[in-house]
C-alpha cells in the first residue's frame, strides 16, 4: 500500500482554495468518473467524501476500494446513451436501455418507463446540453442538486432500477455532491466527448 497525497475535502476547503483550482479539481473528478466508466469499466462505488483526497496541484487521490463494481460492456454502452442521447431517435437503443439497465424484458412501451426516460432526458438536456461551445456547469447552483434528487426520486418511485443502474447512479450522484461542495465549474459535455467515441458532435 502507498500513501496517497492530498487532504479531505473539508480540510482542503478550510484553506480557501482559489476558484481556478476548484475548477481544475472539478474537471479532474469528472474525468476520473468517465475514466472508471468508459476505460476501466470498473467503478469505485463508495462515493463517501472521505474516500477522495484533494491536492493543491489538482490531483485527486482515491482510497478505500472496499466496494468496487465491475460493469458489463452493455451496461456501459447503455449508460453512455444518457450522455449522447442517441436513444431519443432510435427505438432499438431505447429497448436495449430498458432491458439492460432497468431489467424489463417486454416493457419498452410501459408508460412508467417512458416517463422515467423522459425525466432522464430532461435532466441531461438541461444540465449537460449537447450544444457548441460546451457550456460550463456551475455545480454550486442548488437547482442542479434539487433536480438530481428529484430525478432519483422519480426513478425509485417508478421502480426504474437495477443493481447495475443503482451502482452507476450512486457513484454519479456522489461525484455531483463533491462537485457541489467544492463549488466547481465544469464543462461536462466537453469532457465526455473525449471518452465516448460515437458521441454526436
Ligand atoms: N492510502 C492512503 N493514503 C493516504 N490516506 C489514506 C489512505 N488510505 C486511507 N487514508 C485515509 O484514512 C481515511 C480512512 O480510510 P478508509 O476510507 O480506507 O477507511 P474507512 O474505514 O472506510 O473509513 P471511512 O468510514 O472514513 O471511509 C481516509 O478517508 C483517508 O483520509
Ligand atoms: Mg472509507
Amino acid at each position: 500500500m502507498s500513501r496517497v497525497r492530498g487532504s479531505r475535502l473539508q480540510e482542503f476547503l478550510e484553506r480557501k482554495p482559489r476558484q481556478d483550482l476548484r475548477d481544475v479539481l472539478g474537471s479532474n473528478l469528472v474525468r476520473l468518473f468517465f475514466f472508471q466508466l468508459f476505460k476501466a469499466q470498473t467503478l469505485h462505488a463508495d462515493p463517501h467524501p472521505g474516500n477522495y483526497l484533494f491536492d493543491e496541484d489538482g490531483t485527486i487521490g482515491l482510497v478505500d476500494f472496499g466496494c468496487v463494481k465491475r460493469l458489463k460492456p452493455e451496461v456501459v454502452r447503455c449508460y453512455a446513451q444518457f450522455w449522447s442521447r442517441e436513444w431519443v431517435h432510435d427505438r432499438a437503443l431505447y429497448a436495449e436501455i430498458v432491458r439492460v439497465l432497468f431489467k424489463r424484458e417486454s416493457a419498452a412501451k410501459d408508460p412508467k418507463i417512458r416517463r422515467g426516460m423522459d425525466e432522464i432526458r430532461r435532466f441531461y438536456d438541461e444540465f449537460h446540453p449537447l450544444v457548441e461551445p460546451a457550456p460550463v456547469l456551475e455545480f454550486v447552483d442548488g437547482k442542479f442538486m434539487d433536480a438530481l434528487m428529484q430525478l432519483a426520486k422519480t426513478l425509485v418511485t417508478n421502480r426504474i432500477i437495477s443493481p447495475e443502474f443503482l451502482f452507476l447512479s450512486r457513484t454519479e450522484s456522489g461525484m455531483c455532491n463533491l462537485l457541489h461542495v467544492l463549488g466547481a465549474r465544469v464543462a461536462t459535455t466537453k469532457i465526455v466527448r473525449d471518452f465516448i467515441p460515437n458521441y454526436k458532435r
